[in-house]
Parts: structure tokens; sequence; C-alpha cells
């Protein structure tokens, strides 16, 4: 069963709905570590809660951000990790992750990329007036929301929306798009070639 561990930095409610699908059956895999970067992130109470080890790792507490990157993966390989999850971890991920595990990071974010990465992703969709926005899917490689696409769903914008009313609508396709990537993964029916995601039958 593939090993999960999930780097996240806040709510948690796309773990939330990993471990939801994972109890559900719907998703073949285990989620054996959640790291956050915040000791007081509501993703690591929602981890504990389902007896998963969950480890805050501070930058702070490390004299060289270096330091911190290694200690991650020091973390996620004792743990026999396969693959790591960033579930709203808002930090860049940096080589040392990267190096120890290929295109085996992967990530969601709430626009239809390659249309506005970074962050504020709604508001920057809201202040554009597109009339169509989303949530990709995608492995993470050296560049901020650069890395190869995986699976992405459209979301409309409505009239009157704010970041808020828009944000929700797309949260909502964020927790049934990344576990139905999880287990396309876990099913070993995802190919990278190239920078295109091929999926096999
Ligand atoms: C989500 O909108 C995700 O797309 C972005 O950060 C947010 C995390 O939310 N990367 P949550 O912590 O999973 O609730």
């Amino acid at each position: 069963m593939l090993r999960l561990g999930v780097l996240a930095s806040g709510r948690g409610s796309n773990l939330q709905s990993i471990l939801d699908k994972i109890d559900s059956g719907a998703l073949d895999a285990q989620v054996v570590l959640v790291l956050s970067d915040n000791p007081n992130a509501k993703a690591l109470e929602r981890a504990q809660s389902k007896g998963i080890k969950a480890i805050a790792c501070s930058p702070k507490n490390f004299s060289a951000r270096l330091d911190y990157e290694n200690s991650l993966v020091e973390h996620m390989r004792k743990n026999d990790v396969e693959m790591v999850v960033l579930a709203g971890y808002m930090r860049i991920v940096k080589a040392p992750l990267l190096e120890a595990y290929p295109n085996k990071v992967i990530n969601i974010h709430p626009a239809l990329l390659p249309s506005f990465p970074g962050l504020d992703s709604q508001k920057q969709a809201l202040d554009y007036g597109v009339k169509i926005t989303g949530c990709t899917v995608h492995f993470i490689d050296a560049g901020v929301d650069t890395g190869p696409i995986i699976l992405q769903k459209a979301v409309p914008v409505l009239d009157g929306d704010t970041e808020e009313t828009l944000s929700a609508r797309i949260l909502k396709e964020e927790h049934k798009l990344f576990p139905q990537t999880l287990q396309l993964i876990s099913q070993g029916k995802v190919k990278i070639q190239n920078r295109k995601v091929l999926f096999l039958k």
C-alpha cells in the first residue's frame, strides 16, 4: 500500500479529504506521517486524532535552512514514505527533498495552472476577471507551481463572487481531485514523459 508523507502548514482540509477517502476504501494508501512547519497547524491535530504520527518541524529551530530541509528528508525516510504530498504547505520545496523523492512530490494548487501561480490564486483569478478557474494537482519541480500537471478541474467564477465564496467552491473540488490523483498513482497508472503526464490503462 502506497505510503504517504504529508506536509501541511495550516487547516488541513485536504489532508482530511485524503484520510476520509482512505477510510471509505476509495483510496488505497496509508498516511504514515504528517509534518508541519507550523506547530499550531490544525493538520497536526487531524493526524493525531487518527493515530497518525504528527511532527511539528519549525524552520526556526534550525540554524540553517538546509538543515531544516534535510530534517524533512530524514523524517520521510525514517518512516519509509514513498510519496510526499503537499497539502497546503506554504513553503517552496528545496533540492534535498526533491532529490530524495524525484517525481514523487505532488501538490494541489487552487487555480488552473499555468494561470495564477504562487499565493492568493483565487484573488488573482477574481482580479483578472476570468470566468473559469479551478484546481490543479501537479508534480513539484524546482520552480514555483511549474511541475508536470496530473489532473485539473474547472470551476466557474460567478458574478458577485468574493475570495471566500470562490475559494470554497474550488476547495470542494480540491477535496475530490487530490484523492482521485493519489488513487491513480497508487494503482501505478501515472507516468511522466518529458513534462507530460500520461495515464496507463
Ligand atoms: C488549498 O486551497 C490548497 O489548494 C492550497 O492551500 C490550501 C490548503 O487548504 N495549496 P487546506 O489546509 O488543505 O485546508
